[in-house]
Protein backbone atom coordinates (compact mmCIF):
# COMPACT_ATOMS: atom_id res chain seq x y z
CA UNK A 1 0.00 0.00 0.00
CA UNK A 2 1.36 3.49 -1.06
CA UNK A 3 1.37 6.06 2.01
CA UNK A 4 -0.04 9.28 1.49
CA UNK A 5 4.00 10.09 1.59
CA UNK A 6 4.52 7.85 -1.87
CA UNK A 7 1.48 9.56 -3.29
CA UNK A 8 2.71 13.21 -2.14
CA UNK A 9 6.09 12.66 -3.80
CA UNK A 10 4.15 10.86 -7.30
CA UNK A 11 2.16 13.86 -7.75
CA UNK A 12 5.03 16.18 -7.12
CA UNK A 13 7.08 14.64 -9.66
CA UNK A 14 4.42 14.17 -11.77
CA UNK A 15 3.59 17.87 -12.18
CA UNK A 16 7.28 18.35 -12.77
CA UNK A 17 7.40 15.86 -15.73
CA UNK A 18 4.50 17.74 -17.72
CA UNK A 19 6.70 21.04 -17.51
CA UNK A 20 7.69 21.98 -20.66
CA UNK A 21 11.01 23.37 -20.03
CA UNK A 22 15.03 21.94 -20.48
CA UNK A 23 16.01 23.78 -17.05
CA UNK A 24 13.62 21.46 -15.35
CA UNK A 25 13.72 18.84 -17.32
CA UNK A 26 17.89 18.80 -16.43
CA UNK A 27 17.03 19.36 -12.66
CA UNK A 28 14.32 16.57 -12.44
CA UNK A 29 16.45 14.05 -14.54
CA UNK A 30 19.40 14.48 -11.69
CA UNK A 31 17.69 14.49 -8.59
CA UNK A 32 17.57 11.20 -7.23
CA UNK A 33 13.76 10.44 -6.78
CA UNK A 34 14.40 6.85 -4.60
CA UNK A 35 14.44 9.00 -1.61
CA UNK A 36 13.62 7.06 2.11
CA UNK A 37 10.94 8.42 3.93
CA UNK A 38 11.50 10.32 7.32
CA UNK A 39 8.99 9.84 9.52
CA UNK A 40 7.87 13.59 11.02
CA UNK A 41 5.41 14.64 12.99
CA UNK A 42 2.80 16.81 11.03
CA UNK A 43 2.66 20.34 12.15
CA UNK A 44 -0.26 23.32 11.07
CA UNK A 45 0.12 26.26 10.01
CA UNK A 46 -2.22 29.47 9.98
CA UNK A 47 -2.07 29.83 6.58
CA UNK A 48 -3.24 26.52 5.98
CA UNK A 49 -7.26 27.75 5.35
CA UNK A 50 -5.58 29.25 1.77
CA UNK A 51 -5.69 25.77 0.27
CA UNK A 52 -9.17 25.03 -0.91
CA UNK A 53 -9.03 28.22 -2.69
CA UNK A 54 -5.12 27.41 -4.12
CA UNK A 55 -6.78 23.63 -5.58
CA UNK A 56 -9.59 25.78 -6.64
CA UNK A 57 -6.96 28.48 -8.52
CA UNK A 58 -4.67 25.88 -9.81
CA UNK A 59 -4.34 25.09 -13.42
CA UNK A 60 -5.83 21.29 -14.70
CA UNK A 61 -2.40 19.94 -14.66
CA UNK A 62 -1.43 21.01 -11.29
CA UNK A 63 -4.61 20.66 -9.38
CA UNK A 64 -3.81 16.95 -8.75
CA UNK A 65 -0.95 17.99 -6.59
CA UNK A 66 -2.99 20.93 -5.22
CA UNK A 67 -5.78 18.88 -4.28
CA UNK A 68 -4.04 16.47 -2.23
CA UNK A 69 -2.27 18.67 -0.43
CA UNK A 70 -5.34 20.02 0.41
CA UNK A 71 -6.68 16.91 1.39
CA UNK A 72 -3.99 15.48 3.86
CA UNK A 73 -2.92 19.10 5.17
CA UNK A 74 -3.68 17.71 8.67
CA UNK A 75 -0.89 14.42 8.19
CA UNK A 76 1.75 17.16 6.79
CA UNK A 77 4.86 18.82 8.13
CA UNK A 78 4.42 22.49 7.56
CA UNK A 79 7.38 24.79 8.67
CA UNK A 80 8.13 28.70 8.44
CA UNK A 81 11.55 29.95 8.38
CA UNK A 82 10.84 33.35 9.53
CA UNK A 83 9.34 34.96 12.59
CA UNK A 84 7.35 38.03 13.27
CA UNK A 85 10.69 39.82 13.80
CA UNK A 86 11.27 39.54 10.13
CA UNK A 87 8.55 40.82 7.99
CA UNK A 88 5.50 41.04 10.90
CA UNK A 89 3.08 39.01 12.11
CA UNK A 90 0.74 39.74 9.21
CA UNK A 91 3.65 37.61 7.16
CA UNK A 92 3.06 34.58 9.65
CA UNK A 93 0.03 34.24 9.74
CA UNK A 94 -0.14 34.13 5.48
CA UNK A 95 3.43 32.12 4.88
CA UNK A 96 4.83 28.82 5.07
CA UNK A 97 6.14 26.14 3.45
CA UNK A 98 5.78 22.30 2.91
CA UNK A 99 9.58 20.43 2.46
CA UNK A 100 8.63 17.79 0.17
CA UNK A 101 12.61 15.68 0.46
CA UNK A 102 15.23 17.73 1.20
CA UNK A 103 17.14 17.56 4.39
CA UNK A 104 14.18 18.26 6.83
CA UNK A 105 11.20 17.05 4.26
CA UNK A 106 8.98 13.78 4.05
CA UNK A 107 11.88 12.17 2.16
CA UNK A 108 15.56 12.52 2.96
CA UNK A 109 17.63 14.01 0.25
CA UNK A 110 21.04 15.67 1.28
CA UNK A 111 21.56 16.95 -2.58
CA UNK A 112 18.47 18.75 -3.72
CA UNK A 113 15.37 20.25 -2.13
CA UNK A 114 11.83 20.32 -2.95
CA UNK A 115 8.38 21.52 -1.74
CA UNK A 116 5.59 23.93 -1.95
CA UNK A 117 5.55 27.58 -0.92
CA UNK A 118 2.56 29.25 0.42
CA UNK A 119 1.44 33.17 0.55
CA UNK A 120 -1.41 34.31 1.47
CA UNK A 121 -3.24 37.44 -0.79
CA UNK A 122 -1.66 40.82 -0.27
CA UNK A 123 1.49 39.86 0.97
CA UNK A 124 4.95 41.55 0.40
CA UNK A 125 8.02 38.98 0.49
CA UNK A 126 10.31 41.47 0.22
CA UNK A 127 14.12 41.03 -1.05
CA UNK A 128 16.26 37.89 -0.23
CA UNK A 129 18.69 35.64 -1.29
CA UNK A 130 20.30 32.49 -0.13
CA UNK A 131 23.06 30.88 -1.42
CA UNK A 132 21.03 27.62 -3.40
CA UNK A 133 20.24 27.88 -6.90
CA UNK A 134 16.02 27.72 -7.02
CA UNK A 135 14.07 27.00 -9.50
CA UNK A 136 10.20 28.33 -8.88
CA UNK A 137 6.68 27.05 -10.40
CA UNK A 138 3.59 29.35 -9.69
CA UNK A 139 0.73 27.00 -9.50
CA UNK A 140 -1.07 29.74 -9.19
CA UNK A 141 -1.24 32.93 -11.10
CA UNK A 142 -1.07 36.57 -10.33
CA UNK A 143 1.61 37.21 -8.33
CA UNK A 144 4.37 39.62 -9.02
CA UNK A 145 8.30 38.67 -9.05
CA UNK A 146 11.24 40.42 -9.17
CA UNK A 147 15.04 39.39 -9.72
CA UNK A 148 17.77 41.36 -8.79
CA UNK A 149 17.41 45.05 -9.33
CA UNK A 150 14.41 44.29 -11.35
CA UNK A 151 11.20 45.46 -12.00
CA UNK A 152 8.27 43.24 -10.32
CA UNK A 153 6.48 41.42 -12.99
CA UNK A 154 2.86 39.08 -13.07
CA UNK A 155 4.00 35.46 -13.47
CA UNK A 156 1.22 32.80 -14.38
CA UNK A 157 0.90 29.75 -13.20
CA UNK A 158 3.44 26.84 -15.03
CA UNK A 159 6.18 29.94 -15.46
CA UNK A 160 9.85 28.76 -15.20
CA UNK A 161 11.89 31.00 -12.73
CA UNK A 162 15.24 30.87 -11.84
CA UNK A 163 17.38 32.33 -9.73
CA UNK A 164 20.67 31.75 -9.58
CA UNK A 165 22.77 31.11 -6.23
CA UNK A 166 22.59 34.61 -4.21
CA UNK A 167 20.68 36.82 -6.49
CA UNK A 168 18.05 38.24 -4.69
CA UNK A 169 14.34 37.94 -5.47
CA UNK A 170 11.10 39.27 -3.90
CA UNK A 171 7.43 38.64 -4.58
CA UNK A 172 3.86 40.20 -4.15
CA UNK A 173 1.00 38.96 -4.25
CA UNK A 174 -2.32 40.19 -5.26
CA UNK A 175 -6.17 39.07 -4.50
CA UNK A 176 -5.76 35.92 -4.52
CA UNK A 177 -2.87 33.36 -2.84
CA UNK A 178 0.49 31.68 -3.94
CA UNK A 179 0.88 28.69 -4.09
CA UNK A 180 4.50 27.69 -5.79
CA UNK A 181 6.79 24.71 -6.36
CA UNK A 182 10.06 25.00 -5.53
CA UNK A 183 13.31 23.20 -5.87
CA UNK A 184 16.85 23.45 -4.26
CA UNK A 185 20.08 22.89 -5.21
CA UNK A 186 23.78 23.62 -4.17
CA UNK A 187 23.48 25.26 -1.10
CA UNK A 188 22.87 24.52 2.47
CA UNK A 189 19.26 23.05 1.73
CA UNK A 190 17.92 24.68 5.44
CA UNK A 191 19.48 28.03 5.04
CA UNK A 192 17.62 30.94 5.95
CA UNK A 193 17.61 33.41 3.29
CA UNK A 194 19.33 36.48 4.07
CA UNK A 195 17.05 39.42 3.85
CA UNK A 196 17.78 42.16 1.75
CA UNK A 197 18.93 43.05 -2.24
CA UNK A 198 22.42 42.30 -1.05
CA UNK A 199 23.76 39.21 -3.11
CA UNK A 200 24.59 39.47 -6.48
CA UNK A 201 20.85 41.06 -7.26
FE1 LIG B 1 14.41 31.86 -2.81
Amino acid sequence: MPTIFDELLERFQAYLAGVDSDLVADEVARIGWDMPVRSLEPRAIDCLGLLDRIAELAPTNARPLARFVADHRAELRWGQTYTAADFGQGFIDNYGWLEVFGTRGHFVNDAAAGGLLILGPGIIYPDHHHIAEEIYIPLTSGTEWRMGEGNFHIRDAGEVIHHASNVSHAMRTGTEPLMALYLWRGGPLAQKSIIGSGGKG
